[in-house]
């Protein structure tokens, strides 16, 4: 792994030799670890220079627009594969067999009702709470619920806890989804497949069960396999840091879900919609295409942009078709989705947009996708939450199995030295 090496010169001191680590693809990594046996540590708010851990889960080429799970392409996976299947793979390392997939779906189902008890945690929150706040609140729970199998250092207790997360998670937030209607809780079947069973508990009323559109369940279907896993971003890397500590898993993926929330990651989806609201009309795009230029202004363009795709983002690619197939399939006729479209075609042709790379990402689609299958915006993130827990679980199984050392970084520090009380 460690053939080259890397020397440091620092002023006044012996030139430091450090290890250079050579993964299976991707950039050279500069092992620094010994670096605090000389007195200094390395400087990196934002993380943009630093892997936090070594992992086999996913890989990504920012610059070439590359996603690969477990060394399979997004694009193959989208397009042959399904989300439970996807979810096996990121669990496991390995596609299943026809076998080993039966079995999995099978246990998967097996987990999707959730305590009774659980309705009355439910209930405690005010209706009209964004449903991400109680999506943090009662995934945090689960782990009062559940504890017959938290021992995080025994192998088949956090299986279990991953099937269960991976289970529960769409009955959890149909039930968010309900209770912010005042609708009837549905109860999941188990006859249906895993995005059908999440429309049905979002979608029907005991008063009503009607069937689930084919085309909508694959879109939903599409959209939890292009959001299930995605290296270390700001959630993934919160979940491992909870993680590092010891804490459970249902503690960590609330960690996670806290994340994700924000409008610089998951938050995105729902920030589109609101800021085409905002924008309101074709004629007023220029003005915010200003605004989102313009320094002084903290607007930003809401889905445009990503730290690490620089160049396009694959996720968005197969979005966008997906996009096209649902809106064609639907006939929908919505004048912000037709906005959202403009906005698209003017922002790519526009050069400040084109100089800094910013291009549409996963979810300036995915907003788009969701609002036409009738899902309301304040839930489109607890839906990237759903789909990004095989993510987080994959990675937390990862961490402890590898053994690693509690998440402790150091600060630079820049404020008062010691001083005295002035009494
Ligand atoms: N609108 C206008 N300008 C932008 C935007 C945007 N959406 N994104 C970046 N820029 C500008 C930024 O001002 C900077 O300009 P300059 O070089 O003149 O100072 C330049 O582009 C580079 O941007 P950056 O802020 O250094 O890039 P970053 O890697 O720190 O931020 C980002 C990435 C995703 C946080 C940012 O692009 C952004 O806030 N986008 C909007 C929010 C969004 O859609 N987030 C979802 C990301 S995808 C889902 C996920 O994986 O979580």
């Amino acid at each position: 792994m460690a053939d080259k090496k890397a020397q440091l010169i620092i002023e006044g001191a012996a030139p430091v030799e450090l290890p250079v680590l050579t993964g299976t693809v991707g950039p050279d990594v500069i092992d620094v670890r010994s670096l605090t046996s000389t007195g200094h540590f390395t400087f990196d708010p934002g993380f943009m220079s630093t892997a936090s851990c070594e992992s086999k889960i996913t890989y990504i080429d920012g610059d070439k627009g590359i996603l690969l799970h477990r060394g399979y392409p997004i694009e193959q996976l989208a397009e042959k594969s399904d989300y439970l299947e996807t979810c096996y793979l990121l669990l496991n390392g390995e596609l299943p067999t026809t076998e080993q997939k039966a079995k999995f779906v099978d246990t998967i189902k097996n987990h999707t009702i959730v305590h009774e008890q659980l309705k009355s945690f439910l209930h405690g929150f005010r209706r009209d709470a964004h449903p991400m706040a109680v999506m943090c609140g009662i995934v945090g729970a689960l782990s009062a619920f559940y504890h017959d199998s938290l021992d995080i250092n025994n192998p088949q207790h956090r299986e279990i806890s991953a099937h269960r997360l991976v289970a529960k998670m769409p009955t959890i937030a149909a039930m968010v989804y309900k209770y912010s209607m005042g609708q009837p809780l549905m109860y999941p079947r188990n006859d249906l497949n895993y995005s059908e069973n999440f429309l049905h508990m979002m979608f029907n009323t005991p008063a009503e069960i009607k069937p689930i559109s084919p085309v909508l369940a694959k879109a939903m279907d599409r959209i939890f396999i292009l959001h299930a896993d995605h290296e270390q971003n700001a959630s993934t890397s919160t979940v491992r840091l909870a993680g590092s500590t010891g804490a459970n898993p249902f503690a960590c993926i609330a960690a996670g879900i806290a994340a994700l929330w924000g409008p610089a990651h998951g938050g995105a989806n729902e920030a589109v919609l609101t800021m085409l609201d905002e924008i309101g009309d074709v004629s007023n795009v220029e003005k915010f295409l200003a605004k989102a230029k313009d320094k002084n202004d903290p607007f930003k363009l809401m889905g445009f942009g990503h730290r690490v795709y620089k160049n396009f983002d694959p996720r968005a690619k197969v979005m966008k078709q997906t996009c096209d197939e649902v809106l064609g399939e639907l006939g929908i006729n919505d004048p912000q989705l037709e906005l959202a479209m403009k906005l698209e075609e003017i922002a790519l042709n526009d050069p400040y947009f084109a100089e800094r790379n910013l291009y549409p990402n996963v979810d300036f689609y995915s907003g788009i996708i969701l609002k036409a299958i009738g899902i309301p915006t304040s839930m489109f993130t607890v839906i990237f939450a759903l789909a990004r827990t095989v993510g987080w679980i994959s990675h937390w199984k990862e961490m402890i199995a590898s053994g690693q050392k509690i998440g402790r970084p150091r600060q630079l520090y820049t404020g008062h030295p010691q001083r005295d009380l002035p009494r």
